[in-house]
């Protein structure tokens, strides 16, 4: 069906005479090629990852719900399957806004398992072949639109000069570029999961498409040929559709986003680009999110949730709108995805209204004394003394007693004729950052009936190491060793072997695992022993030749000697007797320190 040419109804925000194809048609047409192809349709898994892959907050790719079909091939439902995955990924949320970020999305994913033995198992030939097949002669796509990248070889992996080969003869394919490990190399970068070079495709200078070969297997750190070899691939379905309508704007302008695009422009006061992209992101991903099962909260999934949600509200009252606006967004979705996606509507619109109704008691109460504030400022205005604006103290006070956001104080300081000045933002930076640096210290028992040693924060800290070693291991495997530490009454900084940048994933798993074994309130001992017997009992120390004789062992968890414990190190000390006493772990940075170490700051809350 060809959808109708000029300004479709709802449309009204891109006035447009080359809508080619709308959001069910491609997915159908992504769908019925692969499957034409003797792929079998799967539905998209949860955003919740569960059983499948429990090293991730949220299903971030396609991959995930078949991640060990690629070890173990036979147990896949078919060697060739295609999916169209709804995907979460929150580490660009600062970009949403322009015109091709999202924090939800789909994925229009083909997948192959167990190449060569399987019988269809399909590698890079097909892969690449499929893909270009469908974006030229499938979607009619202009070839000199697109260009394509693969990996070069870097970090000790071999270039893949096999990929260079097939699109080399690729008619019409007129630009080919060789790209390095952080671009063209696709790892999850967990103990045995698959990893490879990429094929990308781009259209006009925008990633759509990324095609993984699957050809090693993570291994104690290294990338080791893998048994079997594999296909993903991955293409962001939005913006698929924003560059085949190629007088969109942006993703925001196409069919999924209509309907509720419309009714938020029936609501604002004052147009913002920005802020309403914002909204329409942060609403979309949060009626999916609570669809499979999460609810706001303080934790996990639930704060990601309450986070969104709280942040489209905000936005929204800086472009006007000041009353409960969400569930007659969230509801024009329904209705974009009816056929595609089934709602629980009910517990959606139940759980969105429940949490905007806490937020605006919060900015009411706010929003008040701001009133009060502008009224005699106003007033002040009127003598010309300096108190007639908003300095950073006020505005930091707002926000520290009130939870009062300094983007919506400024944003109403502007409307009422009162500019902030950058200094006072300053200022209120600076004194937010020191109270957090202050509330840190407090809860980690600086102030504690009275005035307790400095040291005993060290000493925390000096415990959360260990921990944070321990749990580094289990995510990212046994190839992490500590490389070295410092420590101050205010942070921990923690260098350890690990050739790649964590994932966003692996540093929120990282924290998990810490914060548990913090709540599991373990008991830290220690015993001295023989350097042998320390080695033997399995503990963990870089620096053997600092010790004498007699090492000391620190054990979480258990006494040692039992093998089922979280962490056992050599280690001088002093500990903490018992996890619980450490309080909250969070990691602040996670950065290169040096080739193979990488670095994490964190504090204890
Ligand atoms: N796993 C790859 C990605 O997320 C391709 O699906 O980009």
């Amino acid at each position: 069906m060809d959808y109708p040419k000029g300004d479709p109804p709802g449309r009204i925000f891109q006035i447009t005479d080359t809508i080619i194809m709308n959001s069910n048609e491609l997915r159908q047409k992504f769908l019925k090629y692969f499957e034409g192809e003797g792929h079998k349709v799967l539905p998209s898994s949860s955003l919740v990852p569960g059983e499948t892959d429990p090293t991730v907050l949220f299903t971030t790719a396609g991959m995930h719900q078949f991640k060990r079909y690629y070890s173990e091939p036979l147990e896949a439902p078919s060697a060739r399957v295609t999916t169209s995955q709804k995907c979460v990924r929150t580490g660009d949320i600062d970009e949403v806004g322009d015109k091709t970020h999202l924090t939800f999305f789909e994925m229009l994913g083909n997948f192959s398992f167990g190449y060569p033995e399987t019988e269809h198992s399909y590698f890079k030939k097909e892969s690449i072949d499929f893909a270009w097949r469908f974006l030229t002669d499938e979607l009619g796509l202009d070839k000199k639109r697109i260009y394509a990248t693969y990996f070069q070889g870097e970090n000790g992996v071999a270039e893949d000069r096999e990929s260079f080969d097939i699109l080399k003869t690729i008619e019409g394919l007129d630009e080919i570029k060789p790209q390095g490990f952080d671009d063209n190399f696709w790892s999850l970068g967990t103990e045995n999961s698959p990893g490879g070079p990429t094929v990308e495709f781009y259209v006009d200078g925008v990633e759509v498409w990324n095609l993984v070969f699957n050809e090693y297997t993570f291994i104690g750190g290294e990338y080791k040929p893998a048994k079997f070899k594999g296909v993903d691939t991955g293409m962001g379905f939005e913006r698929l559709l924003c560059s085949l309508n190629k007088d969109l704007d942006s993703v925001y302008h196409t069919d999924l986003f209509d309907a509720a695009h419309k009714k938020l422009h029936e609501l604002l006061k004052n147009e913002d680009v920005t802020a309403e992209r914002v909204i329409l992101d942060h609403i979309r991903a949060a009626i999916f999110i609570i669809n499979d099962g999460v609810v706001p909260s303080n934790k996990d999934k639930g704060y990601v949730l309450r986070r969104l949600i709280r942040r489209a509200i905000v936005k929204a009252q800086q472009i006007g709108i000041t009353e409960n606006f969400v569930i007659k967004i969230a509801e024009q979705y329904f209705s974009s995805y009816e056929g595609v996606y089934s709602f629980d509507q009910p517990t959606i619109l139940g759980e969105l209204e429940k949490e905007e109704g806490k937020f605006r008691h919060t900015l009411r109460a706010g929003l008040k004394k701001f009133e009060i504030m502008k009224t005699l400022k106003e007033n002040s205005i009127k003598s010309t003394t300096s108190a007639a604006f908003f300095n950073g103290k006020e505005l930091f006070d707002l926000y520290q007693s009130d939870g009062f956001p300094l983007e919506l104080s400024l944003e109403l300081a502007k409307e009422a004729g009162l500019p902030v000045r950058d200094q006072e933002v300053e200022l209120f930076k600076h004194l937010s950052k020191s109270h957090q640096e202050l509330s840190r210290t407090a809860s980690a028992g600086m102030f504690k009936g009275g005035l307790a040693e400095a040291g005993e924060i060290t000493t925390k800290y000096h415990t959360a190491t260990h921990l944070l070693l321990a749990a580094l291991r289990q995510v990212l495997g046994d190839h992490v060793f500590q490389k070295g530490s410092n420590i101050t009454a205010e942070r921990m900084r923690f260098d350890f072997s690990h050739p790649d940048k964590m994932t966003p994933e692996q540093i929120e798993e990282v924290e998990k695992i810490v914060n548990q074994k913090i709540d599991e309130d373990l008991t830290v001992s220690m015993e001295e022993m023989s350097l042998e017997d320390a080695k033997a009992s399995g503990a963990m120390g870089v620096f053997e030749n600092k010790y004498g004789d007699k090492v000391k062992v620190y054990t979480i968890g258990q006494t040692p000697h039992i093998s089922e414990v979280f962490s056992r190190e050599m280690c001088g000390g002093p500990h903490v007797t018992r996890t619980g006493e450490l309080g909250q772990f969070k990691i602040s940075k996670e950065e290169a320190s040096s080739s193979g170490v990488r670095r994490i700051k964190a504090v204890l809350k």
